[in-house]
């Protein structure tokens, strides 16, 4: 990505089919610390207990800038929540150009396996392409984490490959599996 391009985030919400990714709000915040305080021990997002969300950076706007931000997926049905999906840029190269996104992506346990976390990730990567000049959208997921393997697949992204021991979580190293979509991919 160029610095003179235009910058990342507008044109939110964005939305197809079930599936909306809007801004964090204040209102927002006792639900993401009730998910935040739900996590499930041992489990692939597990880096140890989370602080409780930021209201006075919230009160001042959306968590997003030209690095990172965090955006919450919404059921276009009935306006409720399902989770949260993140993106950071990530830097393969000197030249801006080279700048990547790299998502993650929560969604708590009663709302899995329908589909809405695979919408998220295609359309997260989808509003990246629209709104950055980005060439490239990634995710890295445990490579026991079949789940989140099988949704980047189903979500239009190709698999890159394996980064041996490259996480350390629950006083471990694990292997990450890397998954992508470019910009030239349909
Ligand atoms: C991984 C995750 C984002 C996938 O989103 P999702 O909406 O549950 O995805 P889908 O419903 O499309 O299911 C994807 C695959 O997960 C498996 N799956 C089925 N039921 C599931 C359930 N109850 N819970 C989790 N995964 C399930 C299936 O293999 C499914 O593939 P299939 O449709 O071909 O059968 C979501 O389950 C999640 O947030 N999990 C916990 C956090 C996590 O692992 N995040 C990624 C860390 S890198």
């Amino acid at each position: 990505m160029t610095t003179s391009e235009p910058e990342a985030p507008h044109l939110l919400p964005f939305e197809r089919g079930r599936i909306r990714l809007r801004d964090v709000t204040l209102a927002d915040a006792d639900l993401l610390d009730l998910w935040n305080g739900e996590l499930e021990p041992g489990s692939f997002n597990d880096f140890g207990p989370r602080p409780p969300i930021d209201r006075k950076a919230l009160a001042r706007g959306p968590l997003r800038n030209d690095r990172n931000g965090m955006l919450v997926i919404e059921r276009t049905a009935d306006g409720s929540a399902v989770g949260t999906i993140g993106y950071r840029r990530v830097g393969y190269g000197p030249p801006p150009d080279s700048d990547a996104w790299q998502l993650g992506i929560d969604l708590p346990p009663e709302t899995r396996g329908r589909g809405y976390g695979t919408e998220a990730q295609r359309l997260l990567a989808d509003w990246l392409f629209a709104t950055t000049p980005a060439n490239r959208v990634e995710a890295a997921t445990d490579i026991d984490n079949l789940a989140e393997q099988r949704s980047l697949e189903k979500a239009g992204y190709a698999r890159d490959g394996v980064l041996r021991g490259a996480q350390f979580r629950g006083g471990a190293y694990h292997d990450l599996v890397y998954y992508s979509r470019l910009r030239s991919d349909s």
